[in-house]
């Protein structure tokens, strides 16, 4: 429950208002796009179960429906769809400049580079025209899987491959990527997966997209800020390292050990805990149901049975303390399966959640304040200035 100084609308008195780390319960914004009930586990996008949405919906129509409010109608949708499509080929200069891009690099950091550069190309900025945010819309959702997908074919040493009209956008992303035309079954679930993950309220890098936007900035800056905000390992970042740690306990019968040294060592399990939630994210649950299918179809992994027994140990040992699986715990599974490399999970995460940006970056602008909290100073004062040859360590203290 926030404190009832935290939401005033008029200024605090200096020391009025608690500090909160990480801002926890703190409201920093109003918004009408994703209901998060982390008591229950319940998600819902503009007032839509995310568990209709994942058995009925599109990415595409999700996002629509996000940025939007409500979901399209077929002339509408088809117009979306044939708006992105055209869009998705990017220029022959961000492509010469991806290409000097190290190889080694992270591809968060690529994608972060890639997005904001746009900001270049596309300069002209007219964030009160209806046209040109929907114009910015369509272009960032087209043209960020096109660069996530060139960077990966780029580092390999090869050229990037152009997208092709006659796929959707997921199964466009998948042959971006590997080449191939996708399985219907592997583009379908990664498919679902980007609407599991188009959107999840006031996290870190939404409310990084959101302070960008407060300056009224374009939303090339809004979507590359959030990128590096999503890149790190309590974020986005996490996915990549739950396999990593499900490959360190390496067989189910080892699962309970490692929980037990992490709680001792007071290490974070990834892929476990939320702020929101205090049982299962509902994300994870649905994934977990993807996993299975993939497996059913494609083959097991035994990572899966390190998961799920690291899952029952952890309910006995985390679960009191409101610590079970997020949507990181099961998601790197479904990628591996899906043939998508370790350090791209993150950037697909990144994909996925444009849309949500994008709808914090219009919402934002409809009732735009500049973000500009206040801090509680914890430092020296009235300090004299010393010249140079004056100074040694023990006395500056
Ligand atoms: N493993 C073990 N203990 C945990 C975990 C975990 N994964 N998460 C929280 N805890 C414990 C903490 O040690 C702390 O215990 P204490 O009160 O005894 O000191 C308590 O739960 C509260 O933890 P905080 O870190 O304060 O919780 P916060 O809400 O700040 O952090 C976060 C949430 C960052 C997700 C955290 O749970 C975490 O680091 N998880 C692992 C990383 C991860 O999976 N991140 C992905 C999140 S989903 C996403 O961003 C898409």
């Amino acid at each position: 429950m926030a404190d009832p100084q935290s939401t005033a609308t008029g200024p605090a008195a200096p020391g009025t208002v608690p500090f909160r780390p990480g801002l926890e319960g703190v409201p920093a914004t109003q918004s009408a796009i994703c209901d998060i009930d982390g008591l229950r586990g319940c998600l819902s996008y503009r007032g839509y179960p995310l568990e209709d949405l994942a058995a009925h919906s599109s990415f595409l129509e999700t996002t629509y429906l996000l940025i939007w409010g409500e979901l399209p109608t077929p002339d509408q949708l088809r117009h979306f769809e044939h708006e992105v499509q055209m869009h998705r080929r990017v220029s022959f200069r961000v492509r010469d400049m991806m290409k000097c891009f190290p190889s080694g690099g992270h591809p968060m950091d690529a994608l972060q580079s890639s997005a904001a550069s746009l900001g270049l190309f596309y300069s002209r900025r007219a964030i009160d025209d209806p046209q040109y945010i929907y114009g910015a819309v369509v272009r960032l959702l087209a043209k960020i899987p096109t660069m996530v997908a060139a960077f990966q074919l780029i580092r390999k040493g090869q050229d990037p491959i152009q997208p092709r009209d006659d796929l959707a956008y997921s199964a466009n992303f998948l042959y971006m990527l590997t080449e191939r035309e996708p399985d219907p079954l592997a583009a379908h679930i990664l498919d679902v997966c980007l609407i599991l993950h188009a959107e999840h309220s006031l996290n870190a890098s939404t409310f990084s997209a959101r302070v960008t936007a407060s300056t009224l900035t374009d939303p090339y800056a809004v979507v590359a800020s959030a990128v590096g905000t999503l890149a790190g390992p309590l974020h986005g970042g996490a996915n990549e390292d739950v396999l990593s740690m499900l490959e360190a306990i390496g067989t189910p019968d080892r699962a309970e050990a490692f929980l037990d040294e992490a709680i001792a060592q007071k290490r974070k399990v990834m892929g476990f805990g939320h702020r929101e939630y205090k049982v299962k994210d509902p994300r994870a649950v649905i994934l977990q149901g993807l996993a299975e299918r993939l497996f059913d179809e494609f083959g097991a992994d035994e990572m899966y049975d390190v998961a799920r027994r690291l899952e029952e140990v952890a309910a006995v040992r985390l679960g009191p303390k409101g610590i079970y699986p997020n949507v990181d715990f099961y998601s790197g599974l479904v990628y591996r399966k899906l043939g998508i490399p370790r350090d791209l999970f993150t950037p697909l995460f990144a994909i996925a959640r444009v849309a949500g940006w994008l709808a914090h970056w219009r919402e934002q602008l409809g009732a735009n304040r500049i973000y500009r909290p206040t801090q509680i100073y914890t430092g020296r004062s009235g300090r004299h200035w010393r010249p140079l040859h004056d100074r040694s360590a023990a006395a500056a203290t």
